[in-house]
């Protein structure tokens, strides 16, 4: 959002006022003083200030990016493990709801929100949103057993108890014990699954993205509210 729109969205100003404390200096953007009201900030992660009180546009509600660790269970309620709401910082978290759940022992991109609507399309196939997980094997595979495994998985396979085909995916392999995997679905435990119909197991797994959202710039345990691009994307 521009500058000066956001001012006057977070005060009583109009444009043409919010233009003239600009003018006048009394507007800072992370810090630096900024004059120019065609600026781009990003409503949710910069920190903009008048006179030395921070502004912000009420956006109703909260989008948030989460370096799950393992060890910590994707529920509301603990019953065995954490959950991962106690890794983050924010009012009201009884009202956040998770996109797309990661096992105890998976780490990596979680997304959290208390928008209904923006969590379906992140999880919803009919979107087509890719998620990229990373995994390592417990059995090398060699190159036949890899090239069937890449094609199968490109066709779609039948996992146990399942009525439908997986999606067509992407697998690729690194070396023999390690591979990606872009999924575009989410069912229950379905990288384990997967690898399991080829007679393997993961024992390790990390999702490095969803869409374009990565982790860069978080440790494990660190979280981020999105930006308003990553939200819009789904
Ligand atoms: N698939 C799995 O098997 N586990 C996860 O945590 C995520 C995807």
């Amino acid at each position: 959002m521009r500058l000066d729109k956001f001012i006057s969205k977070a005060t009583e100003l109009s444009r043409k006022e919010a233009k003239k404390v600009l003018h006048a200096e009394e507007i800072t953007v992370n810090d630096e003083v900024v004059k120019d009201g065609s600026m781009h900030v990003d409503e949710l992660n910069d920190e903009v200030m008048w006179a030395g009180e921070p502004l912000s546009v009420a956006t109703g509600n909260r989008y948030i990016l989460l370096y799950k660790p393992e060890g910590f269970e994707c529920t509301l309620k603990a019953k065995e493990y954490p959950i991962v709401t106690e890794l983050i910082a924010v009012p009201e978290l009884d009202s956040l709801r998770i996109a797309g759940r990661l096992d105890v022992d998976t780490t990596g991109a979680l997304l959290l929100s208390d928008d209904g609507k923006w969590l379906h399309r992140v999880t919803s196939p009919k979107h087509q949103h890719d998620k990229v997980y990373e995994l390592t094997l417990a059995e090398p595979m060699d190159e036949d057993a890899q090239a069937n495994a890449v094609a199968k998985v490109a066709q779609g396979i039948l996992l146990e108890g399942d009525y439908e085909k997986t999606k067509p995916a992407i697998l690729e392999f690194i070396d023999d014990t390690h591979a990606r995997l872009v999924l575009t679905e989410g069912k229950y435990h379905q990288v384990k699954r997967m690898m399991g119909y080829f007679g393997n197991k993961v024992t390790e797994l990390h999702r490095a993205s969803i869409g374009n959202i990565t982790l860069a710039g978080l440790e494990k345990g660190e979280s981020r509210f999105l930006t308003a691009d990553e939200i819009a994307q789904f």
